[in-house]
Order: C-alpha cells, then sequence, then structure tokens
C-alpha cells in the first residue's frame, strides 16, 4: 500500500506534468489504469486520498451517461433530425421535446412516453401532425440505441439544457421566431383574420377583469375558445398547448407583451 500511495503522490502527478506538456488533454483518461494497480484499483485509492469516498466512481457514471447522450445525438442527427428540428417541421421540434413528453400521457413519464413514441409511433399522434413518423425504429435499432435517443432528447429536448441559461426565464427572442413562424399569418400589423398583433398585450390587460394580460395571453393562446374577441371568429387552431413547450409558451407571451 505504501509503495502505491507514493506512486500517486509522486509519481501520477509527474506522469500528468509531462501528459500536460504534451497539450493534448484527450491523453489523460487513459492515465487512470496505471501499470502497477490491478484495473478498478484505482478508483477506490484515489477516493480514500481525497475527500469522500465516493467521487471517482460518480465521474465515471457521468461519464458513461455523456457517452450515451452523445451516442444518441449522432443517430438523431442521422436519423431523426430532417423531421425534428430546432422548430416544427414535418415533426414536433426537438426544442421542449422532453418537456412536453413529461405532460404528453396521464401517468407515464417523459422517457417511457419518448419509447414509445420511437418504437410504436401511431400509439400516439401529437395533435396537428400526421401520422407518418417511420415504424420500423423498434426493430432496426438495438435497446441501447432507443435508450441513447431518449436520453438525447432528455438532455437537448429539455427547455433548461437547451436554452443553456436560466431554465425557464422566458426568452421574447424564441417567442419572436415562434411567433413569426405559427402566429402572423393571422396576427399581422393591422387587424386581418385575426386581431393586429400591435397593442396585443395592452389590449390582453383588459379582456377579462380580474385576469392579467400574461393570464389572458397565456389561455388566449392554449384554449382561444375560451374568450372569442368580439368581430372574429372562432378559427384560431386549438392545438398549441400541446404542440408548445411552457417555456416557449411563456416566451411568445412574454414577446406580445413587448408589442
Ligand atoms: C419522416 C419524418 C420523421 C422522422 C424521420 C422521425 N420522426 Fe418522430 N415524429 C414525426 C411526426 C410527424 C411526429 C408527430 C406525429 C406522431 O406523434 O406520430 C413525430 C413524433 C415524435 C415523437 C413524439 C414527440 C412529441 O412531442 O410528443 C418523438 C419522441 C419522436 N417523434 C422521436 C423521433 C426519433 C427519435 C426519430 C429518429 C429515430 C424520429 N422521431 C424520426 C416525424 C418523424
Ligand atoms: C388561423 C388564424 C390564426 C392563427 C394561425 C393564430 N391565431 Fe390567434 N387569433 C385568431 C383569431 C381569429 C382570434 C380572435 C378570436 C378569438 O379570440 O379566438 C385570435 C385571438 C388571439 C389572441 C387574443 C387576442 C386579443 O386581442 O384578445 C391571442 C393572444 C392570440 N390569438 C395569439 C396567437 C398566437 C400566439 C398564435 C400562434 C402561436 C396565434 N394566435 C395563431 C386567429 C389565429
Amino acid at each position: 500500500m505504501g509503495k502505491r500511495l507514493w506512486f500517486f503522490l509522486v509519481a501520477a502527478p509527474v506522469l500528468g506534468l509531462l501528459v500536460g506538456a504534451c497539450g493534448s488533454g484527450e491523453l489523460a483518461p487513459e492515465l487512470t489504469p496505471i501499470p502497477t494497480l490491478a484495473p478498478g484499483e484505482t478508483p477506490a485509492l484515489v477516493g480514500a486520498l481525497t475527500e469522500g469516498a465516493t467521487p471517482a466512481t460518480e465521474e465515471a457514471l457521468e461519464g458513461e451517461e455523456t457517452d450515451l447522450v452523445a451516442a444518441g445525438e449522432a443517430l438523431f442527427e442521422q436519423a431523426c433530425a430532417g423531421c425534428h428540428g430546432a422548430q416544427d417541421g414535418a415533426g414536433p421540434a426537438l426544442t421542449g421535446m422532453a418537456d412536453r413528453a413529461e405532460t404528453r400521457v396521464e401517468g407515464m413519464s417523459a422517457e417511457e412516453y419518448l419509447h414509445e413514441s420511437i418504437v410504436d409511433p401511431s400509439a400516439h399522434v401529437v395533435e396537428g401532425f400526421q401520422d407518418i413518423m417511420p415504424k420500423q425504429y423498434g426493430e432496426q435499432y438495438t435497446d441501447d440505441q432507443i435508450e441513447s435517443l431518449i436520453a438525447y432528447i432528455m438532455h437537448a429536448g429539455s427547455s433548461g439544457v437547451a436554452a443553456g441559461e436560466e431554465a425557464a426565464a422566458p426568452d421574447p427572442e424564441l417567442g419572436a421566431e415562434l411567433f413569426a413562424a405559427n402566429c402572423a399569418g393571422c396576427h399581422g400589423a393591422q387587424d386581418g383574420a385575426g386581431p393586429a398583433l400591435p397593442g396585443m398585450g395592452e389590449r390582453a390587460a383588459t379582456r377579462v377583469e380580474g385576469m392579467s394580460a400574461e393570464e389572458y395571453l397565456h389561455e388566449s393562446i392554449v384554449d382561444p375558445s375560451a374568450h372569442v374577441v368580439e368581430g372574429f371568429q372562432d378559427i384560431m387552431p386549438k392545438g398549441y398547448g400541446d404542440r408548445f413547450s411552457d417555456h416557449e409558451l411563456d416566451s411568445i407571451v412574454a414577446y406580445i407583451l413587448e408589442q
């Protein structure tokens, strides 16, 4: 034991320096199984030398998880991204997909729902989309590959990670993009098929007594029939509550309030 300890205190840092000097950080992980140790012994010793006995194991687990997400990303880019991009296209956007998965089917976790959506896309066809997603993924991919896809969607499709910043802070720029893509056709500079965008935030504050502008806008988007504005017809699409994540909805509301 004394000999190994010596190795860690003196030899390992020196090796580390040498590797560092080569400027190749990628070599560092390969250092872990040092020749004088049986495989698997290293983490325990390192753990014993530092405070607490688990950090090395946790790092190993995190590493595995990162590998899984990376594998899922590669597969997703190749097989899915054509229909599932940053915004709705042929299929629902990857953005917010994990958040929405959480709420799609009562009693189903996000992971369960994603799994079913991939192996049996017709089980739940998302409103506003057609049942065109390929049906063979359950046979084509191994369980590991499907698991990696789910890990990637949970990672990249949750608003917290995708935004990379404060998880739930509404993002008016995202709102502007979503509005331009989904709403501007009916809500333009002047009244058209729907009420004009300019002034919409101000009007929202006065529409329903006891409802803040935010509340009214939110309700108008997820449940357009709740209050049909006088002089207009009840033709606004009804699926937005399912199509957009909470973060996306908040962002659209934030954008409208600025108009
Ligand atoms: C040809 C286009 C297309 C391809 C390719 C495709 N999808 Fe889809 N996907 C769709 C459509 C359309 C929907 C919405 C209709 C439905 O629910 O079946 C959907 C729905 C989903 C959903 C449910 C999303 C939600 O918001 O509820 C998930 C998850 C999903 N796809 C994952 C994948 C994964 C993973 C791949 C790649 C292995 C993939 N899709 C490939 C078109 C596609
Ligand atoms: C097909 C046309 C159409 C599309 C697309 C559409 N809307 Fe509407 N919208 C309407 C009509 C018509 C009304 C007025 C009738 C009503 O209140 O339902 C309305 C009302 C509203 C109101 C209430 C406005 C007020 O002055 O009280 C808001 C807010 C709103 N829409 C937001 C949106 C957002 C956000 C989107 C995109 C995600 C969108 N709409 C997409 C037609 C549309």
